[in-house]
């Protein structure tokens, strides 16, 4: 295998590094030097070689501790992977889309036979080798959305779309920003992103709904976006936030360049050919503020996207409490020099 990969942890010791590689192709997500949401919307796959964006489904140093931390997160709650019944074909769906691509764009790393329905899939990095026949799920030792989702990193929603709307019926949810599958499953995309502050109001949801009704067979597109966490740590649920909330209040001046990790989502979107559902992938890209200020257009940029953000946005975000300590931090990386749109 061409690629190594990380061994490290999520949580415990917090082993998780980055290499000098996945600091150069991290998905720095500002532009410029402020930021508000909007509808960021472009065409996936598609970017330069070798970053996040070249691929359909990005494969890095974190996958196999990323998919060993998963394994923890669902043995101690089963219920962040739930499909409802009507949802299995858009698992299957799912399932294909990703054997596919992956097979395709990593060869080296995996592997997909097909001949019809019989189908032989080989994952080398995972160890896994598996003989299967295409829409039987008694073949699988799960469902298909469980079996796939287990071998790819990033969270995964299944949107059902009905009456001009999408529905939250399936997912694998298992390293979000503080939110959770149990809570939003079966609703729609109005409820789920009800605790979101200034966004309806700025009309943002009503285009983004539009825009993802009208995603068309064979069509993907993605957006990033963004939060802060304290520790490398993709389990920050509302279910588990005894364990990572009280850890905010563990930054200091000292730490807080180790310790203050920027959470990046690349969040991509496919329709889905059988069940005609939208499949919603979340992957998530943690860099504590140390590595990002080795770039001195990222430490200068993110200085002025912090000290200047709507309160509001810094509250929801969650690091509203640890404000004033990060942007003193990176304070030392902002020369005042002005800066050219763009990453
Ligand atoms: C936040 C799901 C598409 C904009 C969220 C949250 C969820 C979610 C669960 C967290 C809400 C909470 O606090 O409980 C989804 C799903 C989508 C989708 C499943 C696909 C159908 C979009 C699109 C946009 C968008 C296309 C375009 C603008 C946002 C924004 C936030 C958010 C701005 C707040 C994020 C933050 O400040 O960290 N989304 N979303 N979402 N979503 Fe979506």
């Amino acid at each position: 295998m061409t690629m190594q990969f990380n061994d490290e942890t999520f949580r415990g010791d917090y082993t998780y590094h980055n290499s000098p590689e996945a600091i150069r192709r991290f998905p720095f997500p500002f532009d410029q030097d402020s930021y508000m949401y909007s509808v960021n919307i472009e065409q996936h796959p598609g970017g330069p070689k070798g970053t996040p964006f070249e691929k359909m489904f990005d494969v890095d140093e974190h996958y196999v501790a990323e998919m060993k931390d998963r394994e923890i997160t669902l043995a101690e709650d089963p219920l962040r992977c739930q499909s409802l019944p009507h949802m299995e074909l858009a698992g299957w769906d799912l399932l294909e889309l990703i054997m596919v691509s992956k097979a395709k764009d990593y060869p080296d790393l995996f592997t997909l036979h097909r001949d019809g329905n019989d189908w032989h899939w080989i994952n080398k990095p995972l160890g896994i080798e598996k003989k299967f026949t295409f829409l039987d799920a008694t073949t699988l030792p799960c469902g298909p959305m469980e079996y796939i989702t287990r071998q790819t990193q990033g969270d995964f929603a299944l949107l059902h779309e009905r009456d001009n709307n999408l529905w939250m019926d399936a997912g694998m949810v298992t390293s979000q920003a503080d939110w959770s599958l149990d809570f939003d499953v079966g609703m729609n995309f109005f409820e789920w992103h009800a605790p979101v502050p200034k966004a309806r109001k700025m009309g943002v949801f009503d285009k983004a709904l539009k825009f993802l009704l009208a995603v068309g067979q064979g069509q993907h597109y993605r957006r990033l976006n963004w939060t802060m966490t304290v520790n490398p740590r993709l389990d920050t649920s509302p279910e588990n936030y005894h364990k990572w909330g009280p850890e905010k209040r563990t930054i200091t001046p000292e730490n807080v360049g180790q310790k203050q990790f920027l959470r990046v989502e690349l969040q991509t979107f496919f329709r889905l050919p059988r069940s005609n559902a939208l499949a919603f992938p979340i992957r998530c890209y943690l860099m504590n503020l140390e590595d990002i200020a080795s770039k001195p257009k990222w430490g200068r940029r993110l200085h002025r996207v912090l000290r200047d953000i709507d309160p509001a946005l810094a509250e929801y975000k969650g690091f509203a409490v640890n404000q004033k300590i990060i942007v003193d931090y990176l304070a030392q990386f902002d020369d005042g020099a002005p800066t050219s749109p763009g990453i």
